[in-house]
């Protein structure tokens, strides 16, 4: 399949679909077009709708980013991740990076010797919920930056393909990892956007020229009252930024 660059390029809006009824998910996406964004399936969705749910969306031409966040055993989750990147043919699916260089292994081979196009894999490093104490009580006595910048390398010495981060953590990572290495941040937003549980945010510019590779987004564009608009904004809001050099 030919991949056009350009238009691989202008997809770096992920929508979020943090919904759990089908109807609702096929509503917003005949409001979307697919050479414009791409959308994230979660947990809620994925545990409602089930794979049945991705195959309709990508019949209607979505890449599907499976927001998962697999944790276990290195035999289970490179089981998982075949299933995810050969029967559902999704574009992104990710793993717990705290699961260990094994795992992680595990997690890269699995998805090396998939027929079908081979998805990205990225590592969640340290859950946005959880601050320096949370991570003291669970025995880790460094801070949440230190952490991430940790996870973030070990993923990227087990392969793979990028991380999710906060968007302050972007210009940290971006810093330390090679260019390659894709950096995946949600809690984006423009001024006029409600914050909603989101406590530490930024503006979609400011993300991508910290080195940010693609931006989650939900609520701004999945709550407006006309989504298509929201999503052409945040286009153009990003449109010819250019990353800081490093
Ligand atoms: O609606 P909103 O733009 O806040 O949605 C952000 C999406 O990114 C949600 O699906 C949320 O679960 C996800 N996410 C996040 N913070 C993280 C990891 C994922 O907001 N640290």
């Amino acid at each position: 399949m030919l991949i056009d660059r350009e238009e691989e390029n202008r997809k770096r809006i992920i929508v979020a679909l943090d919904f759990s009824s089908e109807d609702e998910v096929l509503r917003l996406l005949d409001q979307l077009d697919p050479r414009l964004c791409r959308v994230k399936v979660g947990k809620e969705l994925f545990t409602a709708r089930g794979p049945k749910l991705v195959k309709k969306i990508h019949k209607r031409a979505f890449d599907v980013f499976l927001d998962l966040k697999f944790h276990d055993i290195p035999n289970t989750v490179a089981s998982a991740i075949r299933a995810a990147a050969s029967e559902l043919g999704v574009w992104m699916l990710n793993v717990h990076a705290s699961g260990g260089r094994a795992m992680l292994k595990a997690a890269c081979e699995a998805i090396a010797d998939v027929d079908c196009r081979r998805p990205h894999l990225i590592g969640v490093t340290v859950l946005t919920s959880l601050n320096d104490a949370d991570l003291a009580e669970l025995g880790l006595r460094c801070s949440a930056p230190r952490q991430v910048a940790r996870l973030a390398r070990v993923c990227c010495e087990a392969g793979l393909g990028g991380v999710v981060c906060s968007p302050a953590e972007v210009a940290m990572l971006r810093a330390e990892l090679p260019r390659e290495f894709l950096l995946v941040t949600p809690g984006i937003r423009r001024p006029e956007d409600t914050k909603g549980d989101q406590k530490r945010i930024m503006g979609p510019a400011e993300a991508i020229v910290n080195g940010a590779d693609y931006l989650v987004i939900g609520r701004p564009i999945t709550r407006a009252s006309d989504p298509a608009a929201a999503l052409e904004d945040y286009i153009s809001s990003i449109s010819g930024v250019v990353p800081n050099p490093y």
